[in-house]
């Protein structure tokens, strides 16, 4: 949540700013802001709304400086508005700072502060620790960096800041606890930011900045420190990352393009690890800890949002085919409800951006009980990848529309390949299944262009319903959680309250919603389910419900009970998901699309939620 950028060097500072806020928009946007620093005078901008509106709103203003900080903003302390947005100015107009989390003992900094005769402008926690950081300064008559470390010992919560000094005019002091912090290397100049996207157009040699180290950054200098003021080595890491990747190639929309790379981002999830003409699953970090895996007495799994629903199908497919008790945790309540953890325990952690504070934080106290941790992650390099003991990159990509597509694809392809390669070195399911399960699964990124072949059905679909208030998505077994999942999306894009449920449980209570108004999606693929979701479909037909089914090719009974149907190739069902989802995700898309909506940037969500 919210995205940084900062740059010092020989350019001007400012357009590479604003591009990096362009393209850290997806972590937030309800506000954003620039600092520069030139002769000595710093000079900050900022505005209410998109990073396009604080770009028209310095149109002949001075942008010159060789050295900046920029911030685009999810709104946690105070509400979106230009006197919340950050940069923050200290009281002294000296220093200026920008920060992604959230300082929880502000409250009682700020009293301390305005007893001494502080002045605040706006509601934030920033700009209570900038002027906490300013006043441990003048008081210790100390350096910046040495403020800022007296300070940060005092602080709880997550941050991840730069900070710049109008009598330093080379220099960006950052630090980090909890919030993602990347500065790429240059030739004489250095760039900062909360992920390699505004960096990677510059230079490919990153280091990612860790837990409780700041980071003196200049020009032609980048000294890492601990809190206690020792010197740490820079780990350079090389990006294995395209320009190409993180623009939207044609499409319109990024969730589009997304949804489209599918078929290439799983191939590439399975590339080199699935080799069914070997039987072999090439995956390291099961292999090296399969013990730990096949001995565990019970795996968790822990995720929020999309990667949760991940998680449920996991659980259905470790225990189907490993025979392995699984529990699946939101990670926001595991955290703090006091679970029991014993050592040796294995837990799974999904993450997209492996920035999640939840998901993070989760993980820690976890690992400090002596539980294994296996990350499924895709953004490289990230916190929880670096925290987990071992794991297993999706190989997705750069998801950058906000909505969740081609990430959760991948996390389902990583799950279902360890599941397959526990279970069968487990000996508990058998060679045939075994073979015939990773030869559907290498036939995924074919199927899934034939859905995306013929798009045109489901964007009729998304008009003619686009004008309901409530959608009901039913789904039984493995398509329970893409019911979920295709409940969240409509949800997330087009504002339009949907709810997921398992068909059968319907009649326990949501069945009451059921009128000739309500679209029921019934994804009700052929599967050993299929009777009972045909039943299911009758119920709500026989209550005037509208039904509209994800369908598989060939079947010739829901289509005929159906209002409306989206069709998928046949696939087994352990791996149907992968299949099932996809028209829900253009459905959402189209509906959003339809409603004139925001589909990359919608309201009040953020890509990277990293406070709790
Ligand atoms: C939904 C979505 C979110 C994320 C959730 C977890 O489309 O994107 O629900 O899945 O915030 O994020 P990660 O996977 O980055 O931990």
């Amino acid at each position: 949540m919210c995205g940084i950028v900062g740059y010092t060097g020989p350019r001007e500072a400012y357009p590479i700013i604003l591009k990096g806020l362009k393209r850290l928009e997806y972590r937030g946007y309800d506000s954003s802001g620039v600092a520069l620093l030139s002769n000595n005078k710093l000079k900050v901008y900022k505005k209410k709304g998109k990073v396009a509106e604080l770009e028209d709103s310095v149109i002949g203003l001075d942008l010159q400086g060789t050295i900046g900080i920029g911030h685009t903003r999810w709104a946690t302390h105070g509400e979106p508005s230009d006197r919340n947005a950050h940069p923050h100015q200290s009281q002294s107009g000296e220093l200026a700072m920008i920060h992604n989390g959230i300082i929880e003992n502000y409250t009682q900094i700020k009293k301390e502060l305005e007893s001494k005769g502080y002045h605040f402008k706006s509601d934030t926690d920033t700009e209570v620790l900038l002027n906490f950081i300013e006043d441990i300064k003048i008081n210790n008559n100390c350096a910046l960096e040495e403020a800022l470390r007296i300070a940060l010992k005092r602080v709880v919560g997550a941050y991840c800041i730069l900070l710049i000094s109008n009598d330093d005019p080379t220099t960006i002091i950052a630090a980090r606890k909890g919030s993602p912090l990347v500065i790429g290397i240059g030739k004489g100049e250095h760039f900062l930011a909360s992920d390699a996207s505004p960096i990677i157009e510059y230079t490919k040699e990153v280091v990612y900045v860790n837990d409780y180290e700041i980071a003196i950054v200049k020009p032609d200098e980048l000294i890492l420190k601990n809190l206690g003021n020792e010197k740490q080595t820079p780990f350079i890491t090389k990006l294995d990352m395209e320009l190409a990747a993180i623009e939207k190639g044609g499409y319109d929309h990024f969730m589009l393009k997304e949804i489209h790379e599918q078929p290439n981002s799983i191939f590439d999830c399975l590339r080199g690890r699935l080799l069914p003409q070997s039987g072999q699953i090439m995956m390291g970090g099961i292999e090296n800890n399969m013990d730990a895996f096949i001995h565990a007495n019970r795996i968790v799994i822990v995720a929020c949002g999309t990667s949760w629903h991940a998680g449920l199908i996991a659980e259905y497919l470790i225990e189907e085919l490993c025979r392995i008790p699984v529990e699946v945790e939101y990670a926001s309540e595991f955290r703090y409800r006091n679970p029991v953890i014993h050592k040796g325990d294995v837990i799974i952690a999904i993450s997209q951006s492996g920035e999640t504070a939840d998901t993070l934080v989760a993980l820690e106290s976890a690992k400090e009980k002596g539980a294994f941790i296996f990350g499924v992650v895709n953004a490289v390099g990230s916190s929880i990848a670096r925290l987990s003991n071992a794991g297993a990159y999706t190989h997705s990509g750069p998801e950058i529309g906000v909505a969740s597509t081609k990430a959760f694809t991948g996390q389902l392809a990583v799950l279902m390949m360890m599941a397959l390669k526990i279970g069968f070195a487990k000996k508990t399911i058998d060679e045939k299944r075994y073979l015939q399960l990773m030869r559907d699964l290498e036939s995924v990124p074919e199927k899934i262009k034939e859905i995306l072949a013929n798009t045109k059905e489901i964007e009729r679909i998304a008009e003619k319903y686009k004008d309901a208030s409530d959608f009901l998505f039913l789904g039984r077994g493995y398509n329970f959680p893409v019911a979920l999942e295709g409940a969240l999306k409509l949800k997330e894009i087009s504002y339009i309250h949907a709810e997921g449920y398992p068909a059968a449980e319907m009649k326990h209570g949501p069945i009451a919603l059921v009128d000739e108004k309500l679209p029921v999606v019934f994804v009700a693929t052929k599967d050993s389910y299929y009777q009972k979701i045909v039943s299911n479909v009758q119920e709500i037909k026989a209550r005037k419900g509208k039904v509209i089914a994800v369908a598989t090719i060939g079947d010739d009974i829901i289509p005929g009970m159906a209002d409306d149907v989206m069709l998928v190739p046949d696939i087994d069902e352990v791996i149907a998901p992968l299949l099932s989802v996809v028209p829900l995700q253009l459905l959402s898309y189209y509906v959003g699309l339809y409603k004139g909506l925001d589909v990359d940037k919608p309201r009040n969500l953020a890509k990277s939620v990293t406070v709790e």
